[in-house]
């Protein structure tokens, strides 16, 4: 029988290994830039984290968690985010007594939701993400927001647009609910059945419903900014006071919600275009209760997280590749059966004083050799020959040039690495 990858999972190919590497690479060294550290936590947790931490009335943790029970009884879910494990895992190690602020980043994180996968949502995906703990103030918002688009500007990529809310703290947004709530009993009727549920208890989340029907009613609803009180007021002016300050062109979208019910005050997206319309390519904000919520201490939190896949395909739309492919320089060819260890030892001698190189597994003849060579774009070949051999010499044909020079094999290493430096 044939099987499959799961719905919804992709396998990252050798042949794409450099594309996500780069992206990889680009993360690390800006996270890096900013003081970030990484942190790495399990791929699954208890579900109660995600319960309490992401919140039960989202689409996330009501219809989207891979969940089960163990065989000890315990109900586990695979990481649907990565912000709550993030925190439990400060918490636990009590990171929260470290000079303040503490920075980490996690990189391609695995990331479980089931979703119906279409283009650019899947059932399995991976994400970067930067979380900053224990700074009140816009600044640990800008210096996120900062480094994402520093990371894609790196990347190549343009014309992305940043929106930015605020939605408001527990002081101001039960006035918010209000206000929303007496909007929207006028729609009720129109709602889908999981809206009507969600009246009661969390009336932001009508606002983040992905049902047509409710995302037109959401469009007219009252506007959180009117209604922030003046912290939360004073924090959103001054985050946008930062990001002016270094030209991102924001727009304030105040539809923007966000999926999941941790966020206070700032949230804000990166959108790119996809065939369906408007998505996100990035998805963050202020997370100010969360930490306590999870057991800790009071302390404040920002950050977001960005699908990989969606950064690629985003590459792929913008028509961008990366620089260049960390490939086989040099091949080490085998002319007649004589050859092939010679070849081999010199291959290794390559490999030892650190250039990639390879020879030839399938005993091939030169000539396809040389195609396969040609294939992997070598820039040098080093032709193990009898009569060469018979010298104590090797043959080296500059694949650039077409120039071939003998070079006694004691030198090989050394020539080969002066020519292709
Ligand atoms: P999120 O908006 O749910 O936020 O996801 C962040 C990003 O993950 C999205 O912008 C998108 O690039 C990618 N993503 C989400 N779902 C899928 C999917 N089904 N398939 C492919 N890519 C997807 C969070 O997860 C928050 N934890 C972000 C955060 C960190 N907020 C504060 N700190």
């Amino acid at each position: 029988m044939h099987i499959q990858s799961p719905k919804g999972t992709r396998d990252m190919l050798p042949k794409d290994s450099f594309l996500w590497q780069w992206i990889e690479q680009t993360m690390r060294e800006e996270a890096a830039l900013a003081g970030y550290l990484e942190i790495r936590t399990p791929v699954f947790e208890y579900t109660e984290l995600f319960e309490r931490g992401v919140g039960d009335t989202t689409d996330i943790v009501q219809k989207e968690m891979y969940t089960f029970l163990d065989k000890g009884g315990r109900s586990i879910t695979l990481k649907p985010e990565g912000t709550a494990g993030a925190v439990r895992a400060l918490i636990e190690n009590k990171l929260y007594a470290e000079p303040l602020p503490v920075k980490m980043y996690y990189l391609n994180n695995p990331i479980f939701r089931y979703e119906n996968p279409q283009h650019g949502r899947l059932r399995e995906h991976h994400q970067f993400g930067m979380e900053c703990f224990g700074v009140k103030g816009p600044t640990a918002d800008a210096e996120v927001i900062m480094t994402v688009l520093k990371i894609l500007g790196r990347l190549g990529l343009a014309n992305l647009s940043v929106k930015i809310n605020s939605i408001g703290c527990p002081v101001c947004r039960p006035g918010y609910h209000e206000a929303l709530r007496s909007y929207l009993k006028a729609h009720f009727d129109a709602l889908c059945p999981q809206c009507k549920e969600r009246f009661e208890r969390n009336p932001l989340r009508v606002l983040d419903c992905k049902e047509t029907g409710c995302q037109a009613i959401a469009r007219e609803a009252p506007s959180i900014l009117d209604h922030l009180c003046e912290e939360c007021d004073t924090h959103f002016e001054g985050l946008q006071v930062l990001l002016k300050e270094r030209q991102v062109p924001i727009s304030i979208d105040p539809q923007i919600v966000r999926g999941l019910d941790y966020y206070t005050k700032t949230v804000f997206e990166i959108i790119m275009q996809s065939p369906r319309g408007e998505m996100a390519l990035c998805g963050g904000g202020r997370y100010d209760g969360l930490v306590k919520e999870v057991g800790g201490p009071d302390m404040p939190g920002v950050g977001f997280g960005i699908g990989t896949e969606r950064i690629i395909l985003e590459l792929q739309n913008q028509g961008i590749t990366p620089p260049s492919r960390a490939a086989t320089r040099v091949f080490a060819a085998s002319l007649g059966q004589d050859g092939r260890l010679p070849a081999y030892q010199l291959c290794m001698a390559m490999r030892d004083a650190g250039i990639p190189a390879d020879f030839d597994h399938m005993d091939r003849s030169l000539k396809a050799q040389f195609r396969y060579a040609d294939k992997l774009g070598v820039e040098l070949m080093v032709i193990m020959g009898g009569d060469e051999l018979a010298r104590g010499t090797c043959k080296i044909k500059d694949m650039r040039n077409g120039e071939e020079t003998e070079v006694s094999l004691a030198d090989a290493v050394s020539f080969v690495k002066s020519t292709i430096n």
